[in-house]
């Protein structure tokens, strides 16, 4: 027989330096380090090893999951490792908890799966409800733009989401500028504004800043949140003296060995120097970056262990 041990959170939660910042123009306050089920959640990984990570987050003032219907793997089972979580430790907290998924890659076969259509998206949504336990989402996100389904029909259903009580905010992920702003007007002229902008920003890749949709968020009201900070790992102690064999490079296609160039090298020895010169790490350095620019508001990190959140929630203390 397994005695399972019940949860309580921290009474301290909100008191470990967390920091919560307003998103865009919106009622909406998001902790400034959030947490993304994209690796290491899914049904491959070992779910008491989920279990301390998100328990810890949330401990630590981490009240926001960043989960999509296809991560994993495989496809779907990190948002049923949510359920799990939800079901045996997190239904006292569910309103504390602001979760959010997506859709928009391919995630079951034939044409209705996959892309932007109205069909696509309720159906995906009732899925990950299903398999979240949840009645609800706080957040819903069209996980990339389509071209080929009319903009109007995949915003429309997005509205209509709202509407049915399934989603409370919305989100658009990877949107190129001129569909970002049509769909800036689209929602908010049927008032369920657009609530955040999900896209990869890091001292790598600083694309969102060049193309100057970071600024078109912020001169509508539209939150930011960058994905993968810390370029899955590179931006990290994690490859400085080599590829260890549990990391993602050496076990995801998801981070090819090809990345890791001698110049990308060099520059990540530089980078650590100056963050080791400083008394911090480089991952805290890269976060630091990120979390300085105007209107980020958050920054959804992933971790494999509780030490590297720790490592990772270091950077609050340099906000201050
Ligand atoms: N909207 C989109 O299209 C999209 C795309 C990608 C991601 N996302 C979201 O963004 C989230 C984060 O993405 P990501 O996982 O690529 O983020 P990331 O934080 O850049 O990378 C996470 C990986 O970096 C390593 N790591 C993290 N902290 C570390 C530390 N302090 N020291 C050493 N290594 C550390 C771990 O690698 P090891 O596993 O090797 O230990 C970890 O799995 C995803 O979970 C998802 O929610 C969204």
């Amino acid at each position: 027989m397994t005695i399972k041990t019940i949860y309580e959170a921290s009474p301290q939660r909100y008191d470990n330096g967390m920091i919560y910042e307003r998103c865009g123009r919106s009622g909406i306050l998001l902790p400034k380090i959030s947490l993304g089920f994209w690796h290491n959640f899914g049904g491959v990984d070992p779910f008491e090893r989920s279990r301390t990570i998100v328990r810890h987050a949330f401990d630590q003032g981490i009240n926001h999951l960043d989960l999509a219907n296809n991560y994993g793997p495989p496809y779907g089972s990190a948002e049923e490792t949510m359920g799990r979580l939800i079901k045996e430790d997190f239904a006292p907290y569910r309103d504390e908890l602001f979760i959010s998924t997506k859709a928009g890659y391919d995630m079951w076969p034939g044409p209705y799966g996959n892309w932007g259509s109205r069909k696509y998206l309720m159906a995906s949504l009732e899925q990950s409800l299903r398999r979240m336990n949840l009645d609800y989402v706080d957040l819903f996100y069209s996980h990339r733009y389509d071209p080929e389904t009319p903009i109007e029909e995949t915003l429309q259903a997005m509205v209509d989401i709202v509407r049915q009580g399934k989603a409370l905010y919305l989100g658009i992920s990877r949107w190129p500028y001129e569909a970002t702003k049509k769909a800036i007007d689209y929602l908010a002229n049927h008032d369920t504004p657009l609530l955040i902008y999900q896209d990869r920003l890091n001292l790598i890749d600083k694309t969102p800043i060049e193309s100057g949709l970071l600024e078109l968020c912020q001169a509508h009201g539209v939150g930011f949140i960058s994905f993968s900070p810390l370029a899955q790992g590179l931006l990290t102690n994690r490859y400085l003296q080599g590829i260890p064999k549990d990391s993602r490079m050496a076990t995801k296609a998801c981070l090819p060995p090809d990345r890791l160039t001698p110049e990308l090298m060099n520059q990540l020895r530089l980078w650590n120097s100056e963050a080791e010169a400083q008394g911090i790490t480089l991952a805290e350095k890269a976060l630091l970056w990120i979390l300085q620019q105007p209107n980020v508001t958050s920054v959804i990190v992933g971790a494999s262990s509780v030490t590297q959140l720790d490592d990772n929630l270091g950077t609050l203390k340099l906000l201050k």
